[in-house]
């Protein structure tokens, strides 16, 4: 086991990727704090962590709120007595055109997907230097990569996030906190279920990467639990696509068929 004694906190740990996180970081001997807005979720997946023979307690708290961050920051530390990564995983996205997007779409987006992971750092980060350090995870996304048509709040977010994690990583370095990203691609997750079970965007977007799938919550486990690990104890500032290479395969549309000039 690779996180045996130490204490993992997963926020959005009700649903999708953040609920195969949890499971992954207990299977490898984590205390798991599940945080999330949707408390009967994040109790379901505690008591499963708990029934497995884990060590688990769920929190309601939304990413936006700083006295419920730190309300449980200090029950994390309360009940395991440490804390040694943070997997900042709450998302969620609003989708429409540009003059469409109200002011309240803008904060809100601004608000889950940006301010939620530097308001939780700021939470966690006084109980991980208490605890000699830790990991923490921000779950980015292709989009902090590319523009995304009708996506402009979610877009500046998820690219804000990235630059939050490379500048947490340098400021954070002295205290012996690594800070990486993760970039999922397309992931048949909940947040997603419209556009897996469409009827055109189901195998269109599937064949858009080079594996020509969906990726399932799961396939993030490996990347999360070798970030929040001390195999990793040379990676910081960094992220990790999880994208079945989407990315690469912008560049490849339409240049297949060309060999020579
Ligand atoms: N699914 C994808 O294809 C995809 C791709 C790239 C990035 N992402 C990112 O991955 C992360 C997880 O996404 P998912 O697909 O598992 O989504 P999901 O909708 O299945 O789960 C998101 C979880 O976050 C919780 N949450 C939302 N707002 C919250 C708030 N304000 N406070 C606390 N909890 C809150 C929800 O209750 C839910 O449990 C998100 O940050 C998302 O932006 C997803």
């Amino acid at each position: 086991m690779r996180l045996k004694e130490m204490t993992a906190v997963v926020t959005g740990g009700a649903s999708g990727m953040g609920e195969a996180m949890c499971y992954a970081l207990a299977k490898e001997g984590a205390s798991v704090v599940v945080v999330d807005k949707n408390v009967d979720g994040a109790n379901e997946v505690a008591s499963n962590l708990i029934k497995e023979g884990g060590k688990a307690i769920c929190v309601k708290a939304n990413v936006q709120s700083n006295e419920e961050l730190d309300a449980m920051a200090n029950e994390a530390m309360d009940t395991f007595g440490r804390v040694d990564i943070l997997v900042n995983n709450a998302g969620a996205r609003v989708i429409k055109g540009f003059l469409e997007h109200t002011k309240e779409d803008w904060d809100l987006m601004l608000g889950i997907n940006l301010s939620g992971p530097f308001y939780c750092s700021q939470a966690i980060v006084p109980k991980m230097i208490t605890s000699g350090g830790g990991s923490i995870i921000n779950v980015c996304s292709i989009a902090s990569y590319m523009g995304r048509p009708n996506r402009c709040a979610y877009v500046a977010a998820k690219s804000g996030l990235l630059g939050l994690t490379r500048t947490m990583s340098i400021d954070l370095a002295p205290n012996n906190i690594r800070v990486n990203g993760i970039s999922p691609g397309m992931i048949d997750s909940p947040f997603n279920q419209r556009f897996s079970e469409g009827e055109e965007t189901g195998s269109a977007w599937a064949n858009d990467n080079l594996i020509g799938r969906w990726g399932k919550p799961d396939d993030i486990n490996g990347a999360v639990v070798f970030l929040a690990s001390d195999e990793s104890s040379f990676i910081t500032g960094s992220d990790i696509k999880v994208e079945g290479g989407w990315l690469a395969a912008r560049a490849r549309v339409g240049e297949e068929s060309i060999v020579s000039d």
